[in-house]
This record gives structure tokens, C-alpha cells and sequence, in this order.
């Protein structure tokens, strides 16, 4: 890589450009992710400096870094052909910025001489990328003049997701409905909330709209402790398809209800909010924390265990058990585009071993002619029907109970051959296509005796 001759210096320092901030932090989000491979949210949790932003700017952050994320393959592909000499692999910031640079000239409400600007001051800030400054500028200004219509002929969900996921998918759901799973991850989703009563009100107050599985769905424009009902204690953030299991269980009102993997507690909520007596188990003691807080901003209560679920024992047996296991997350990709960049098969096959040993765990807890309730949020059949099949044969006590569109709404196309639930990204399709979509939730209706 050649060091290209460095642009007309600029007086004052780059991170006083306006709008520099919020570029630099972006960057250092994407460079732990992609680098790093850290978590997004993570990362969105740990980096105190986006608190220093201005509410716009935060956004703005949380933008870029969702945009370059969803939209990465093809940022690559239409990047690549601009550098004669690939990338400075010394020197990682220029990927960074050019990365961010594009996502804003191609897909953001940004004009191009910002985008451009502001990503080769990032190079320039970065003292291993500083002599790459001109290669920067010259290669977005190019990608500036192109514009858009470099996107027409480019068949972006494909590009956006990783060929192992593209295969799996194919392989279990059809060429077709991979394709559409592919391009629901590419739209941002919408706020989906569970409310504790009154839907129809609080859809009114939020400027929402109530879908058909009760669930509320807004935009929501700022931060989402500022939404009205927040502080009260009247809703949680939960999507669409995550509220579904714990419907499988039915009324739940003085029943016993071990809730397996529980943190941070959308399904305890559901399960409290419901009258059930609850013992939420989960290993991680900050997701812990964030589950007792949630509760009581709820004003609910359950009973909180911080311990491994696939050990924990309990003279206690339970009318009902919910086992939402740690999984791969393909289903969420929608909200969490950093799954398919840090995710790889052999996560999957690690964590089959684990979904295996705490199914195991969770019927033990369960009093004869109860019902368990197996989900997780991948769509990756070795985590779901596979578990469930497998522990059918190694189970003879339990069997399934299969489901039909009554137990979920009415929405028979949630409901797989086996009667098993099953929900994809591409589902529950709206005209505005900021409204469509659901997150990819399996779950099976298991019964003891
Ligand atoms: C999919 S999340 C659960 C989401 C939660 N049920 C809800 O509705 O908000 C999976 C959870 O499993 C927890 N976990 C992973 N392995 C565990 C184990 N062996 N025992 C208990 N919890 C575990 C993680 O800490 C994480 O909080």
C-alpha cells in the first residue's frame, strides 16, 4: 500500500469538527466489534464517552454503527474495487472510516463533503492511519460521485450475510424464504413493547400501533426512558416474538413457575405480571442486577436465583418450567447486527451441548403433569427441533404438546409442521416496512406424564 499524498491541511484539531465526536466513537464501537469481536451491546453498555453526546449525536452513533453493521457486506464489496492495494492491514482505522464514510454517503441523511470530511479526519486522528489520509478521501469521493445507483444491481441481502448462515438457512427454510429472512435483517426494526394492560391506550400515547399478538409497536424517536409509561412502570421492551412463549404456558395465575435463563427478565415479567409465583434463575449476576431493577420499576416480584440452571437444584417442584436458552441469537439479527459477524458454526454446535444439558436440568424441576416450555431466539434447527426431538427419545415421561394458531394469536404461519412455534424475521408484514417483522423464536410445548 502506497501512502497517497495527504489532503490540504485544515486548521484546529479534528476532533473539534462538529460532528467528529459521534464519528469517533462510532468508530471505536466497530473497530471492538469487528476487531475485537465484542459484543454490541456490549459495547453500547460500556462506552461512557456516547453519555457525553448530545441526545442527536447519540443517535447518530447508534446509527452508523447499526448501519455499517446491517449493511457490511456490501459496504465491502462496493469499497473493494477502489483500492488498487487492498487495505493497510497495519492500520485498521482506514477500513473503519471508510466503512463509516460509506454508510453515510450510501444510506444516511448526511451530505457526501461531511461523510467524506469527517472520515478522513478519522484517519488523519489515528497515528498508524494519518499517512492514508489522501487514500481516504480520494476513495469516498469516488464512491460520492457513483452514488446510489451503484446499489441498484446489488442483491444486498445476499451480500449483508455471511454464506455459512445463507446455506443453513437454505437448507432448513427454502432458497426463498432465506432470501426474505436475509432482507428483514437488513431493515431496522421497530420499538416492540409488552404492556402490562390496556394496549389499545397505551398504542394512543406512544403513537403506536397494537399488532395481533398484543404486543404494542412504536417508533420511537430518543430514548426510551423518556417514552411515556416508563417511569410508571407500565411496559417493558420485548419483541413481538420473544412475548410468544410464555403464552404456551397459558394462565399461569398461583401457579409455581421456574423461569431458566431468565435475565433481564421480559419473560419473568410476563410471568409475574400474570400472577404466576416465579423463581427467575440466571448465571450472570449484572444481568441479575438488571433483571431485580426491571422488576421494580415494574413493581413485580419473583424470586431471584443467580446460579448455573444446568446444576441448580431445589427441594421444590414447579407447575411449570420456561427454559429460554442461551443460543446463537440468528433470529435477532434484526436488533443485534452484530450476530452474523461474530457468530460462527462451531458457536453452534457448542451451544447445542449446553441447550442439551439444561433441558436435562429443567425437567427434573418439573411436578408430574407439568409443562415445560423450550425457546431460544436462533433459527438454526440444531438448537431447536433437534434439541427437542433428541430429548423425546431420551425422555419417555415427556411428550409434546402441539400447537395450533389458537395458542398464538391466531397466527397459523408461526406454527411449524411438528406443532412446534417458529417465527421468522420476514414475517408479520406491514405496508410500511418500518412496521414488519418479528424476531426468528422457536419454542416446543413439552408435558410430564
Ligand atoms: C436468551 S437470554 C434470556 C432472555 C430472558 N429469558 C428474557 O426473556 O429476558 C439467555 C440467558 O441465559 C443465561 N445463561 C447462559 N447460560 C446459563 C446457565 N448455564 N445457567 C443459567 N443461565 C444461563 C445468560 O446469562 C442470559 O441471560
Amino acid at each position: 500500500m502506497k501512502a497517497t499524498r495527504k489532503p490540504r491541511a485544515r486548521p484546529g484539531r479534528e476532533e473539534d469538527a462538529p460532528g467528529f465526536a459521534a464519528r469517533r466513537i462510532a468508530a471505536d464501537m466497530l473497530d471492538g466489534v469487528l476487531r475485537r469481536r465484542r459484543a454490541l451491546d456490549e459495547l453500547l453498555d460500556s462506552t461512557t464517552e456516547l453519555a457525553t453526546l448530545e441526545e442527536r449525536d447519540r443517535a447518530l452513533a447508534r446509527a452508523l454503527v447499526g448501519t455499517v453493521l446491517r449493511r457490511l457486506g456490501t459496504l465491502r464489496h462496493l469499497l473493494w474495487p477502489l483500492l488498487e492495494r487492498g487495505l493497510p492491514p497495519q492500520a485498521p482505522r482506514v477500513e473503519t472510516a471508510l466503512l463509516l464514510g460509506a454508510a453515510q454517503i450510501l444510506f444516511l441523511d448526511v451530505p457526501d463533503h461531511a461523510a467524506v470530511d469527517l472520515s478522513v479526519r478519522l484517519v488523519q486522528a489515528d497515528r498508524y492511519a494519518a499517512r492514508y489520509a489522501g487514500l481516504a478521501n480520494a476513495v469516498l469521493r469516488r464512491l460520492a460521485r457513483d452514488g446510489k445507483a451503484a446499489l441498484t444491481p446489488l442483491d444486498m441481502p445476499m451480500l449483508d450475510t455471511p454464506d455459512w448462515l445463507m446455506a443453513r438457512w437454505t437448507a432448513a427454510y427454502g432458497g426463498e424464504p432465506a432470501h426474505a429472512i436475509a432482507a428483514a435483517n437488513g431493515v431496522e426494526p421497530a420499538l416492540d413493547l409488552t404492556v402490562k394492560s390496556d394496549p389499545e391506550i397505551w398504542a394512543a400515547k406512544l403513537d403506536g400501533r397494537v399488532l395481533p399478538t398484543g404486543s404494542v409497536r412504536t417508533i420511537a424517536h430518543g430514548a426510551v426512558t423518556a417514552l411515556p409509561g416508563f417511569a410508571e412502570g407500565a411496559w417493558w421492551v420485548q419483541d413481538a416474538a420473544a412475548a410468544l412463549p410464555v403464552h404456551l404456558l397459558g394462565d399461569v395465575r398461583g401457579r409455581r413457575v421456574a423461569d431458566l435463563c431468565a435475565a433481564p427478565g421480559g419473560k419473568t415479567a410476563q410471568l409475574a405480571a400474570g400472577g404466576g409465583l416465579v423463581t427467575a434463575v440466571d448465571r450472570a449476576p449484572a444481568r441479575m442486577k438488571r433483571l431485580g431493577e426491571n422488576l421494580a420499576r415494574l413493581s413485580l416480584a419473583a424470586e431471584l436465583v443467580c446460579a448455573d440452571a444446568a446444576a441448580w437444584t431445589t427441594e421444590q417442584h414447579f407447575d411449570a418450567v420456561l427454559l429460554d436458552a442461551p443460543c446463537s441469537s440468528t433470529g435477532t439479527i434484526r436488533r443485534h447486527p452484530d450476530v452474523p459477524w461474530l457468530k460462527s458454526e462451531a458457536d453452534i454446535a457448542k451451544l447445542a451441548g449446553l441447550q442439551r444439558r439444561l433441558i436435562d436440568r429443567a425437567v427434573m424441576l418439573l411436578k408430574p403433569g407439568g409443562t415445560l416450555v423450550y425457546c431460544t431466539c436462533s433459527l438454526e434447527p440444531e438448537e431447536n427441533e433437534r434439541i427437542v426431538a433428541d430429548f423425546l427419545a431420551r425422555q419417555p415421561s415427556m411428550r409434546r404438546a402441539p400447537l395450533t394458531a389458537a395458542d398464538v394469536f391466531g397466527c397459523g404461519a408461526f406454527i411449524n409442521r411438528q406443532g412446534e412455534l417458529r417465527t421468522l424475521p420476514c414475517q408479520l408484514s406491514d405496508a410500511d416496512s418500518r412496521f414488519s417483522g418479528l424476531d426468528g423464536f422457536y419454542a416446543a410445548k413439552l408435558v410430564k406424564g
